[in-house]
């Protein structure tokens, strides 16, 4: 008891010098010197302890999120303001942990095929992908798992599957635009039928009519509450009892439970015929002998969904904003299409799209420009000397790669900065002849030293990039077909980087006009 009044006289005391206007004073003065106090300490601690062979550091003011607000205001900025002062390799802070990026090509080709006892993407990707995907698949199982489900995911990828997507596609893009305005033209907000065109042509092809059938509806939904559990946020803090966290819990059970639904509706029905990817998934063994469960199965269609979405649907935008720069360069893609078809408006093929060189360089001169992924991690498991360099990395940074700077480099890409797709006419990407198989079949050895390098590199290479290229082509060159572009008077959109992937800064819209 005696406690209790004691404590409650002294807060009645402590609110009568709050409420003293004297006392108000000698308080913030208080607070003053205490922050002061705790940003010299901050600057102390930097300098005391330093490993004399740990990369130089990045100073920073603010304790514990250190560099965070500078780095997702502009990473490239960020990134190229401290390669001036500190080389290739810097490590800065943010929110309590320490990244070391590793710039240049020799630095992508550090990160990209640093060995698996040295490195790990599991620990670094983990407190994002687990609560979304779920277990069991990609970064909640060993490596060789991982490259295994990247196997059974690329036998979903055939050139006969692929056949069968180009006209689900365009047939896709031509029914949604049924809603802009097909008579006269006008202003359409780009990025969101982007968003839903890519997901729709996924569902579609990939993951299968069922899904596609749900996808104006519940779905949809399910993928937003999804998304917004996918931000960095989530990165750092594996769980906080935020809403978002809650309705991403939620999404990610209703959404295994849809594609498990599908799962059993079509083996009660002896359906094998299906050449989409959940059917890929859903008869796969490890090589051990262990079953890909029907479970994993969904677990890994939500992991390929997610993949697969921001990727694509933020590189058809930019494309497309780019190209509504280019009136003379539209010309000759239309010209192109009618090269290879024969006409200007027969159906599209895999085979002729492979032929559309010009639209291909398109969309890798967009990747190079605007890559969605600006950031790739592998934690630190034991220290490591970075070549060529007495630098010793210790264990428990996160090593980051950032392939955009070698992308924008004028050392390789002259005129960096500027859109111009017949530069890759004349570039002869270096191959050494070499290759590798890490489980999920062959991929260029020397790899990580192309300057150019949107889809990774190594073990962690993307495998999407045939089918993002099958889908945005079909998309690109459907939509040139139907409409000429032009930018609003806001000009081209600046990027956003404090979403997972990067994407245009919203809205965007863009003028357009039904081609006649
Ligand atoms: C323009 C489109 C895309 C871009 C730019 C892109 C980029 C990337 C990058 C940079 C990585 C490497 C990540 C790392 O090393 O940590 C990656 C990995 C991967 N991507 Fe893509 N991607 C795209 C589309 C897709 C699509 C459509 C799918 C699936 C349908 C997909 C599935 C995957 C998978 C399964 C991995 C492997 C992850 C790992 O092994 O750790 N991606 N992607
Ligand atoms: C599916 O196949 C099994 C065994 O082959 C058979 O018993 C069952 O009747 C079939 N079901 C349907 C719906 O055809
Ligand atoms: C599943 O795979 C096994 C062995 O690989 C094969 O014998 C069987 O026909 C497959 N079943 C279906 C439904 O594809
Ligand atoms: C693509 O180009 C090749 C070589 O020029 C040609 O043999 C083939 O018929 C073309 N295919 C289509 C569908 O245009
Ligand atoms: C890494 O560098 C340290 C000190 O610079 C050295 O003692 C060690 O042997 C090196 N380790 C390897 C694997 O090269």
């Amino acid at each position: 008891m005696a406690v209790i009044v004691q404590l409650v006289q002294g807060l009645q005391s402590l609110a009568g010098h709050l409420t003293n206007p004297a006392n108000l004073t000698q308080i913030l003065a208080t607070a003053f010197i205490g922050i002061a106090l705790i940003l010299i300490l901050t600057q102390i601690a930097q300098r005391i302890n330093v490993d004399k062979n740990a990369p130089p550091e990045v100073p920073y003011w603010i304790p514990y999120l250190g560099s965070a607000i500078a780095f997702s205001v502009n990473p490239i900025g960020f990134y190229e303001d401290n390669r001036k002062k500190y080389g290739d390799v810097f490590t800065y802070t943010m929110v309590g942990r320490k990244f070391t990026v590793c710039l240049g090509i020799e630095g992508n080709n550090f990160v990209f095929n640093a060995k698996l006892v040295d490195v790990s993407a599991e620990e670094s990707y983990t407190p994002l992908t687990t609560p979304v995907f779920g277990k069991g698949v990609v970064y909640d199982c060993p490596n060789h798992m991982l490259m295994e489900q990247k196997k059974f995911v690329k036998w979903g990828m055939s050139n006969d599957a692929f056949r069968a997507y180009v006209s689900e596609i365009e047939e896709e893009t031509r029914s949604y635009f049924q809603r802009w305005d097909n008579k006269v033209g006008g202003k359409g907000d780009l990025f969101t039928a982007m968003g839903e065109l890519i997901i729709n042509t996924a569902s579609r092809t990939l993951m299968g009519p069922e899904i596609r059938g749900l996808m104006d509806e519940s779905v949809a939904q399910l993928y937003h509450d999804l998304d917004d559990g996918f931000q960095p946020i989530n990165m750092f803090f594996e769980w906080l009892p935020l809403p978002s966290y809650f309705r991403r819990d939620t999404a990610h059970r209703k959404m295994r439970d849809i594609f498990m639904k599908v799962i059993e509706e079509r083996r009660a029905n002896n359906i094998t015929d299906k050449t989409d990817m959940l059917q890929s998934l859903m008869n796969q063994t490890y090589k051990d002998g262990t079953p890909f469960s029907d479970v994993d199965a969904c677990h890994l269609m939500i992991a390929l969904l997610m993949a697969g979405q921001h990727t694509s649907s933020t590189t058809a935008t930019w494309a497309l904003l780019f190209l509504a720069q280019e009136p003379q360069l539209v010309k000759d893609m239309l010209a192109e299409q009618k090269d290879v078809l024969g006409s200007a408006d027969a159906s599209l093929t895999f085979d002729a799209l492979k032929n559309m060189t010009l639209l291909d360089n398109v969309i890798r001169e967009t990747l190079r420009l605007r890559p969605p992924i600006i950031m790739i991690l592998r934690k630190v498991l034991r220290p490591l000397n970075y070549t060529g360099t007495d630098y010793v990395i210790p264990k428990g940074h996160y090593l980051a790669a950032s392939p955009i700077a070698t992308q924008v480099d004028e050392k390789y890409y002259k005129d960096a900065y500027k859109f111009d797709p017949r530069r890759w006419e004349s570039i002869v990407e270096e191959d050494s002849g070499e290759t590798v198989d890490f489980g999920f079949g062959k991929i260029a050895g020397g790899g990580a030293r192309n300057p150019n390098l949107p889809f990774g590199a190594g073990r962690h290479r993307c495998i999407g990039e045939s089918f993002a290229y099958v889908q945005l082509k079909t998309l690109i060159s459907t939509f040139l077909r139907m409409y000429e572009l032009e930018l609003t008077e806001k000009g081209m959109p600046g990027s956003d980087f404090t979403k997972m992937f990067v994407q245009p800064e919203l809205p965007v819209e863009i003028n357009y006009k039904p081609r006649k």
